[in-house]
């Protein structure tokens, strides 16, 4: 039964394409069977993936396509991509929050690990991701405004808590971090309330900022084949062994 990480925050550009995507690659080349999905109709895990979908996960949705028809293989993952008819659902009021979860049940069994990419709002995508997952993990930049933003996701998070007893917040992760970044008291006192306040940890692996993520990104490549040496890549390296540590516990 594959373990199954939504990787979230409503707020937008805080990587959370690059972090689902990168940890895809690393632990795909590790051996895992992974499946990444992207349930965002920007497209962008698809666009990295550089798979060209005939068919999608709103075609599985809309009973167009079995979910075997639309997971594509790309060189580390297989991937179940997006398209821009995705955003409609955001706008159905009442959309069930099980769609995505009771998409995935044939293929739960034939992954160790899902991996979903969500898009940055508080709707109805975000919601069936979380609804079809074990854990959230939450990328978030060391900025006043992004640590304040997550409190906003913590409705959502409870509601989910409710319905799925065994979902937890695997950990807050900070990305673009910048060595000369100084985090000041008011700073590390704001997240340490965060991450206490959604009973969680603060990965000690932290993504460093590096131009090669954004250039393997625009060469369709994955991390790891691009730029294997560069700082980010080093450092979604380490998030993915801490992970798998904080999930054996
Ligand atoms: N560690 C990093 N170093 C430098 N640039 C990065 C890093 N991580 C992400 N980026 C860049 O920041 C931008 C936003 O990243 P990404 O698309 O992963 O965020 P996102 O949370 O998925 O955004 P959205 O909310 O729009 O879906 C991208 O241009 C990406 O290349
Ligand atoms: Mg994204």
């Amino acid at each position: 039964m594959a373990v199954t990480i939504a990787v979230s925050l409503q707020k937008g550009g805080t990587s959370k394409t690059t972090t689902a995507e990168t940890l895809a690659a690393i632990y795909g080349s590790k051996g895992k069977r992974v499946l990444l999905i992207d349930m965002d109709s920007q497209q962008n895990a698809t666009f990295i993936s550089g798979v060209t979908p005939q068919k999608t996960i709103s075609d599985v949705f809309n009973g167009d396509a079995s979910i075997d028809e639309a997971i594509y293989h790309s060189s580390h993952y297989d991937i179940l991509a997006a398209d821009e008819y995705l955003a409609n659902l955001e706008r159905i009021d009442e959309l069930p929050v099980t769609l995505l979860k009771d998409a995935l049940s044939p293929v739960y069994d034939r992954y160790d690990m899902i991996l979903i990419d969500t898009p940055p709002a508080l709707g109805n995508l975000l919601k069936n991701s979380l609804y079809a997952s074990d854990y959230a993990l939450i990328p978030t930049d060391a900025r006043p405004f992004s640590l304040k933003g997550l409190d906003a996701l913590e409705p959502t998070l409870e509601a989910v808590r409710k319905v799925s007893k065994h979902f937890r917040v695997l950990g807050i992760v900070l990305v673009k971090y910048n060595e000369r970044t100084v985090l000041n008291r008011q700073l590390k006192d704001l997240l340490a309330e965060r991450v206490e306040a959604m009973g969680t940890v603060l990965f000690d692996s932290r993504i460093r900022e590096g131009i090669a993520v954004a250039e393997a990104q625009a060469m369709q490549m994955s991390l790891i084949d691009y730029a294997p040496k560069s700082n980010p890549c080093l450092d979604y390296i380490a998030l993915a062994d801490e992970i798998l540590e904080r999930m054996e516990r």
